[in-house]
């Protein structure tokens, strides 16, 4: 009943949690560098159309750039420096394209969790001009990415757009309805705040069909507890301490 589970128990989030900035290929880097075999990311449409990583919908936290991302040509992005926010040691790395992370991925056998992170408004386009890039960019991978998001209308136009692609809901509460949620996008897994799950739920979740991923588990003795309850993957920023 349950779909095969090609993917790690350990996902690492943003490409390497708080170790490198976030959502950058140097995350992706160090990431792979401490052993980490997928990582999470976070994307969102340029003012001209492009995915691109970037958790907020301005750059401001994030890069020496300030407004809303929306409003920016893949051109302006570009030049905004996304790693000086860091640390003296990213100093000059730049917001990537999902094109560059996913080629960046493929080279090294890694695979991805593309969490799409509509700008408000935009939530239908952003799911299926993102999942119709992914289908493409990942097209003849041996293992699929998976696609998750918390917004339930791009999730509904990602698997119209992409339905082959597998997808997670996420969810920062303990919605009544989960499952049908859940069901109605066609899901694969719920992809749940750490701090909602225990056992039961888990057990639940696996017998109606659901795969179960937790985010951000950052503590060693806590993710030990959620995968011997049976949690199939956990995101984390840790990234030097657990390893897939
Ligand atoms: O995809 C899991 C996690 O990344 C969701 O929360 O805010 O870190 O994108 P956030
Ligand atoms: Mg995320």
């Amino acid at each position: 009943m349950l779909i095969d589970w090609p993917y790690p128990k350990i996902i690492a989030h943003r490409g390497a949690g708080k170790l490198a900035p976030e959502n950058t290929l140097a995350a992706m880097k160090l990431g792979f560098e401490f052993g980490q075999r997928m990582v999470e990311f976070d994307v969102k449409l340029s003012a001209d159309d492009l995915p691109v990583l970037m958790h907020d919908a301005s750059v401001d936290r994030t890069t020496n750039g300030s407004g809303p991302l929306r409003q920016l040509v893949w051109a302006q992005l570009v030049k905004l420096d996304a790693g000086a926010w860091h640390s003296q040691a990213f100093v000059g790395e730049a917001i990537p394209s999902l094109d560059q992370v996913l080629s960046y991925l493929q080279a090294r056998a890694m695979l991805a969790n593309v969490e799409i992170k509509p700008s408000p408004g935009l939530e239908t386009h952003s799911g299926g001009l993102i999942a119709r890039a992914c289908a493409s960019l990942w097209a003849n991978q041996k293992v699929d990415l998976l696609l998750s998001s918390f917004s339930e209308p791009a999730l509904h136009a990602a698997r119209i757009a992409a339905p082959q692609l597998p997808r997670a809901l996420l969810m920062d509460r303990l919605f009544p309805d989960w499952l049908a949620r859940c069901k109605r996008l066609d899901c694969v897994a719920v992809d749940w705040n750490e701090r909602v799950v225990n056992a039961a739920l888990i057990r639940d979740a696996h017998a109606a069909g659901l795969r179960v991923l937790v985010y951000t588990v950052n503590d060693v003795d806590r993710a030990q507890q959620l995968l011997a309850w049976g949690v199939d993957s956990v995101i984390t920023d840790a990234v030097d301490r657990l390893k897939p």
